[in-house]
């Protein structure tokens, strides 16, 4: 929507509305598309489509054109490429409920952290627990798991000001920041957090199903974020 607005009339018109749900996936040939997914008529959840309006040109700078060309969407991955997303900053204890059961005084300034990319991965995939994150260790805590809220920024945003924030939104999409306590924060016997090593594994982020713009969610303080519990696999 921001570029639009700076494009002239005749550029305007060459591009289709923009994206509601965006969403990265590997189609029947094998080829990896991106796309607005198509809804079934039940849901709002796109982690249920089966096919997808695909989307060409730069998805991060907001530069791309919905198509009319349709795929069938036979894996769904996350909505960016891995590679392509770059900076992963988190926010700890963001949720005052979280600080609260976690019986932690909520810090005056917010506990910043990244993740690597290498950590993010598909929705709805097996979280990859090695042997060492298993065994290692005297740790009186291991793995954790915790809902988020995704926030993709879609343009440069250096020391803005809170009423440019939003400006700078791409969207919105569901994440899962994977935890082992143990190597984050009781390390064996040793006060030494390492968020790093708690939360930086391969596959400790995935995300999705799909990147919803800033046409579904307006205002994201109205959205609830919940999480529930389906297994536990144990190996
Ligand atoms: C919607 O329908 C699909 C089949 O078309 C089904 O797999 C899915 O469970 C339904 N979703 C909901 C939320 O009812
Ligand atoms: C948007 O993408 C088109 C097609 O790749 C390109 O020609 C154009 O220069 C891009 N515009 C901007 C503002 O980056
Ligand atoms: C927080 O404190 C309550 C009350 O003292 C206790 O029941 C609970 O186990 C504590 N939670 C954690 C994570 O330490
Ligand atoms: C675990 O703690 C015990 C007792 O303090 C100690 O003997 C042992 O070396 C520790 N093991 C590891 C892997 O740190
Ligand atoms: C952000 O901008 C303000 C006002 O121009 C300036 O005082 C401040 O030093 C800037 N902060 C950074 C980190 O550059």
């Amino acid at each position: 929507m921001r570029i639009l607005s700076s494009l002239s009339p005749l550029v305007l018109f060459s591009i289709s509305a923009s994206a509601l749900r965006i969403v990265r996936f590997i189609s029947d040939n094998g080829e990896i598309f991106h796309g607005d997914a198509i809804l079934p008529a039940n849901t709002t959840d796109a982690s249920f489509s089966k096919t997808a309006k695909v989307i060409k040109g730069d998805i991060i700078g907001g530069n791309f054109t919905v198509t009319n060309e349709i795929r069938n969407i036979n894996k769904l991955l996350s909505p960016l490429a891995p590679e392509a997303t770059r900076s992963v900053r988190c926010v700890g204890f963001n949720y005052a409920t979280h600080a609260e059961e976690a019986n932690i005084t909520i810090p005056d300034f917010p506990i910043l952290f990244y993740k690597p990319w290498t950590a993010l991965a598909p929705p709805n995939g097996k979280v990859p627990v090695t042997e060492g994150y298993q065994t290692q260790g005297n740790f009186t805590s291991t793995m954790d798991y915790e809902a988020e809220l995704v926030v993709v920024i879609g343009k440069k945003a250096f020391n803005i000001t809170e009423d440019e924030a939003l400006d700078a939104v791409l969207g919105y999409a569901a994440g899962y920041d994977v935890s082992h306590r143990g190597w984050q924060i009781d390390r064996g016997g040793q006060p030494q957090p390492q968020f790093s090593m708690g939360k930086d594994a391969d596959g400790w982020g995935p995300w999705g199903p799909a990147l919803l713009t800033k046409d579904v969610i307006p205002d994201p303080q109205t959205l609830k974020i919940w999480q529930e519990l389906v297994s536990y696999l144990k190996t």
